[in-house]
Protein backbone atom coordinates (compact mmCIF):
# COMPACT_ATOMS: atom_id res chain seq x y z
CA UNK A 1 0.00 0.00 0.00
CA UNK A 2 1.63 3.35 -1.03
CA UNK A 3 2.22 5.50 1.97
CA UNK A 4 0.03 8.26 2.09
CA UNK A 5 0.09 11.78 4.13
CA UNK A 6 -3.30 13.86 4.62
CA UNK A 7 -2.54 17.37 4.39
CA UNK A 8 -5.66 19.61 6.68
CA UNK A 9 -6.06 23.36 8.57
CA UNK A 10 -9.08 22.72 9.90
CA UNK A 11 -12.29 20.41 10.46
CA UNK A 12 -11.11 17.65 8.36
CA UNK A 13 -14.35 15.66 7.20
CA UNK A 14 -12.43 14.71 3.99
CA UNK A 15 -9.41 13.66 5.92
CA UNK A 16 -12.44 11.35 7.79
CA UNK A 17 -13.78 9.96 4.72
CA UNK A 18 -10.14 9.02 3.42
CA UNK A 19 -9.26 7.58 6.57
CA UNK A 20 -12.53 5.56 6.78
CA UNK A 21 -11.59 4.46 3.28
CA UNK A 22 -8.37 3.45 4.15
CA UNK A 23 -9.45 1.42 6.85
CA UNK A 24 -10.12 -1.37 4.74
CA UNK A 25 -6.69 -3.20 4.14
CA UNK A 26 -7.74 -3.84 0.40
CA UNK A 27 -7.91 0.39 -0.10
CA UNK A 28 -4.51 1.08 -2.44
CA UNK A 29 -3.29 4.12 -0.19
CA UNK A 30 -2.47 3.85 3.94
CA UNK A 31 -2.62 7.02 5.58
CA UNK A 32 0.72 7.20 7.16
CA UNK A 33 0.62 10.51 8.57
CA UNK A 34 -2.06 13.72 9.14
CA UNK A 35 -0.04 16.95 8.86
CA UNK A 36 -1.01 20.33 9.90
CA UNK A 37 -0.14 24.10 9.30
CA UNK A 38 -2.47 24.73 12.28
CA UNK A 39 -1.84 23.50 15.45
CA UNK A 40 -5.75 23.64 16.58
CA UNK A 41 -7.21 21.74 13.55
CA UNK A 42 -10.03 19.77 14.58
CA UNK A 43 -8.92 17.18 12.29
CA UNK A 44 -6.01 16.18 14.08
CA UNK A 45 -7.74 14.95 17.33
CA UNK A 46 -9.73 12.51 15.19
CA UNK A 47 -6.59 11.64 13.06
CA UNK A 48 -5.06 10.51 16.76
CA UNK A 49 -8.07 8.85 18.00
CA UNK A 50 -7.54 7.08 15.05
CA UNK A 51 -4.71 5.93 15.49
CA UNK A 52 -2.85 7.81 13.11
CA UNK A 53 0.58 9.22 13.31
CA UNK A 54 -0.13 13.19 13.44
CA UNK A 55 2.35 16.17 13.05
CA UNK A 56 1.67 20.41 13.01
CA UNK A 57 3.76 22.29 11.38
CA UNK A 58 2.74 25.59 11.79
CA UNK A 59 2.91 27.58 9.00
CA UNK A 60 2.80 31.39 10.58
CA UNK A 61 6.20 31.41 12.22
CA UNK A 62 7.75 31.20 8.97
CA UNK A 63 5.51 34.24 7.72
CA UNK A 64 6.08 34.94 3.77
CA UNK A 65 8.85 32.17 3.70
CA UNK A 66 6.91 29.57 1.92
CA UNK A 67 10.23 27.72 0.90
CA UNK A 68 11.26 27.19 5.00
CA UNK A 69 7.52 25.99 5.78
CA UNK A 70 7.74 23.57 3.09
CA UNK A 71 11.12 22.54 4.18
CA UNK A 72 10.12 21.87 7.88
CA UNK A 73 7.16 19.69 6.01
CA UNK A 74 9.20 17.42 3.71
CA UNK A 75 11.42 16.82 7.15
CA UNK A 76 8.24 14.83 8.26
CA UNK A 77 7.17 13.55 5.03
CA UNK A 78 10.00 12.09 4.81
CA UNK A 79 10.68 10.81 8.73
CA UNK A 80 6.92 8.57 7.33
CA UNK A 81 8.09 7.61 4.23
CA UNK A 82 5.07 9.33 2.50
CA UNK A 83 5.21 8.80 -0.97
CA UNK A 84 1.72 10.71 -1.83
CA UNK A 85 -0.17 13.46 -0.65
CA UNK A 86 -3.43 14.37 -0.33
CA UNK A 87 -4.79 17.80 0.38
CA UNK A 88 -7.67 17.98 2.35
CA UNK A 89 -8.80 21.72 3.22
CA UNK A 90 -5.18 22.29 3.13
CA UNK A 91 -5.47 25.91 2.94
CA UNK A 92 -2.08 26.93 2.21
CA UNK A 93 -0.44 27.54 -1.40
CA UNK A 94 2.08 25.90 -2.42
CA UNK A 95 5.77 26.56 -4.52
CA UNK A 96 6.77 25.76 -7.66
CA UNK A 97 9.60 23.78 -6.06
CA UNK A 98 7.27 21.96 -3.72
CA UNK A 99 4.77 21.20 -6.21
CA UNK A 100 7.36 20.21 -8.70
CA UNK A 101 8.62 17.40 -6.48
CA UNK A 102 5.19 15.99 -5.66
CA UNK A 103 4.68 16.05 -9.21
CA UNK A 104 2.31 13.55 -10.24
CA UNK A 105 1.64 11.94 -6.62
CA UNK A 106 -0.33 14.88 -4.48
CA UNK A 107 -3.72 15.42 -4.81
CA UNK A 108 -6.21 18.39 -4.38
CA UNK A 109 -9.96 18.65 -3.73
CA UNK A 110 -11.60 21.74 -4.56
CA UNK A 111 -15.28 22.79 -4.04
CA UNK A 112 -16.08 23.47 -7.39
CA UNK A 113 -16.77 22.23 -10.98
CA UNK A 114 -12.96 23.07 -11.95
CA UNK A 115 -11.82 25.36 -14.43
CA UNK A 116 -15.25 27.40 -13.02
CA UNK A 117 -14.55 29.22 -9.59
CA UNK A 118 -10.95 28.26 -8.62
CA UNK A 119 -10.18 29.96 -5.11
CA UNK A 120 -12.18 30.91 -2.35
CA UNK A 121 -15.82 31.30 -1.61
CA UNK A 122 -16.83 28.94 -4.22
CA UNK A 123 -19.98 28.47 -2.72
CA UNK A 124 -21.01 31.79 -2.75
CA UNK A 125 -19.75 32.64 -6.21
CA UNK A 126 -21.16 29.52 -7.94
CA UNK A 127 -25.00 31.25 -6.19
CA UNK A 128 -24.06 35.00 -7.31
CA UNK A 129 -23.10 33.56 -10.79
CA UNK A 130 -26.57 31.81 -11.46
CA UNK A 131 -25.04 28.11 -12.36
CA UNK A 132 -27.51 25.38 -12.04
CA UNK A 133 -24.81 22.66 -11.53
CA UNK A 134 -22.06 23.19 -8.55
CA UNK A 135 -19.88 20.18 -7.74
CA UNK A 136 -16.32 19.32 -6.70
CA UNK A 137 -13.53 18.39 -7.89
CA UNK A 138 -10.27 16.03 -6.93
CA UNK A 139 -7.06 17.12 -9.40
CA UNK A 140 -3.20 16.84 -9.50
CA UNK A 141 -1.68 19.62 -7.76
CA UNK A 142 0.32 21.42 -10.07
CA UNK A 143 2.31 25.64 -9.41
CA UNK A 144 -1.11 26.98 -10.58
CA UNK A 145 -3.78 27.30 -7.60
CA UNK A 146 -6.63 24.79 -8.52
CA UNK A 147 -5.58 24.29 -11.50
CA UNK A 148 -4.27 20.73 -12.08
CA UNK A 149 -5.12 17.91 -14.25
CA UNK A 150 -8.66 17.28 -12.82
CA UNK A 151 -8.85 13.47 -11.97
CA UNK A 152 -12.31 13.17 -10.68
CA UNK A 153 -15.68 15.74 -10.52
CA UNK A 154 -19.08 15.04 -8.87
CA UNK A 155 -21.91 17.24 -9.60
CA UNK A 156 -25.05 18.75 -7.71
CA UNK A 157 -27.93 20.48 -8.62
CA UNK A 158 -28.53 24.28 -7.17
CA UNK A 159 -31.99 24.34 -5.77
CA UNK A 160 -34.35 26.93 -5.79
CA UNK A 161 -33.50 29.23 -2.33
CA UNK A 162 -30.28 27.89 -1.56
CA UNK A 163 -28.21 29.25 0.80
CA UNK A 164 -24.20 29.11 0.63
CA UNK A 165 -24.10 27.02 3.48
CA UNK A 166 -27.00 24.13 2.49
CA UNK A 167 -25.00 24.49 -0.94
CA UNK A 168 -21.74 24.12 0.79
CA UNK A 169 -23.42 20.67 2.63
CA UNK A 170 -24.71 19.22 -0.87
CA UNK A 171 -20.95 19.11 -2.48
CA UNK A 172 -19.48 18.32 0.83
CA UNK A 173 -21.26 14.81 0.69
CA UNK A 174 -20.14 14.43 -2.72
CA UNK A 175 -16.48 15.40 -1.80
CA UNK A 176 -16.39 12.75 0.96
CA UNK A 177 -17.73 10.15 -1.66
CA UNK A 178 -15.46 11.03 -4.31
CA UNK A 179 -11.80 11.76 -2.53
CA UNK A 180 -11.63 8.14 -1.77
CA UNK A 181 -11.97 6.98 -5.24
CA UNK A 182 -9.65 9.19 -6.36
CA UNK A 183 -7.36 8.44 -4.46
CA UNK A 184 -8.22 4.47 -4.56
CA UNK A 185 -7.23 5.49 -8.63
CA UNK A 186 -3.97 7.47 -7.92
CA UNK A 187 -2.08 4.91 -4.94
CA UNK A 188 -3.63 1.88 -7.60
CA UNK A 189 -1.45 3.52 -10.61
CA UNK A 190 -4.60 3.41 -12.71
CA UNK A 191 -4.09 7.44 -13.85
CA UNK A 192 -2.07 8.13 -16.45
CA UNK A 193 -0.74 11.94 -18.09
CA UNK A 194 -1.65 12.79 -21.74
CA UNK A 195 -1.28 15.69 -22.88
CA UNK A 196 -1.70 17.35 -19.38
CA UNK A 197 -5.15 15.13 -19.10
CA UNK A 198 -5.77 12.39 -16.94
CA UNK A 199 -6.42 9.65 -18.22
CA UNK A 200 -8.34 6.40 -15.93
CA UNK A 201 -7.54 2.67 -17.22
CA UNK A 202 -9.86 0.28 -15.57
CA UNK A 203 -10.82 2.92 -13.05
CA UNK A 204 -13.91 1.84 -11.16
CA UNK A 205 -16.42 4.90 -11.19
CA UNK A 206 -18.61 5.61 -7.85
CA UNK A 207 -22.02 6.06 -9.13
CA UNK A 208 -23.07 9.14 -10.94
CA UNK A 209 -19.64 10.42 -11.22
CA UNK A 210 -18.10 11.21 -14.71
C1 LIG B 1 -13.70 21.30 1.69
O1 LIG B 1 -14.93 21.73 1.18
C2 LIG B 1 -12.62 21.40 0.64
O2 LIG B 1 -13.07 21.10 -0.66
C3 LIG B 1 -12.25 22.86 0.73
O3 LIG B 1 -12.27 23.16 2.11
C4 LIG B 1 -13.19 22.28 2.76
C5 LIG B 1 -12.44 21.57 3.85
O4 LIG B 1 -13.32 20.82 4.64
N1 LIG B 1 -10.96 23.10 0.18
C6 LIG B 1 -10.58 24.26 -0.32
O5 LIG B 1 -11.29 25.24 -0.34
C7 LIG B 1 -9.17 24.28 -0.86
N2 LIG B 1 -8.83 25.59 -1.32
P1 LIG B 1 -12.79 19.63 5.53
O6 LIG B 1 -11.64 20.18 6.37
O7 LIG B 1 -13.97 19.27 6.39
O8 LIG B 1 -12.36 18.52 4.63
Amino acid sequence: RRRTAILISGRGSNMRALLAAAADPAFPAEIALVLSNRADAAGLLHAAEAGIATAVVESRPFGKDRAAFEAAMEKELAAHGIGLIALAGFMRVLTEGFTARWSGRMLNIHPSLLPAFPGLDTHERALAAGVRLHGCTVHLVTPGVDEGPIVAQAAVPVLPGDTAEALAARVLAEEHRLYPAALAWLAAGTLRLEDGRVLLEDAPLPSATA
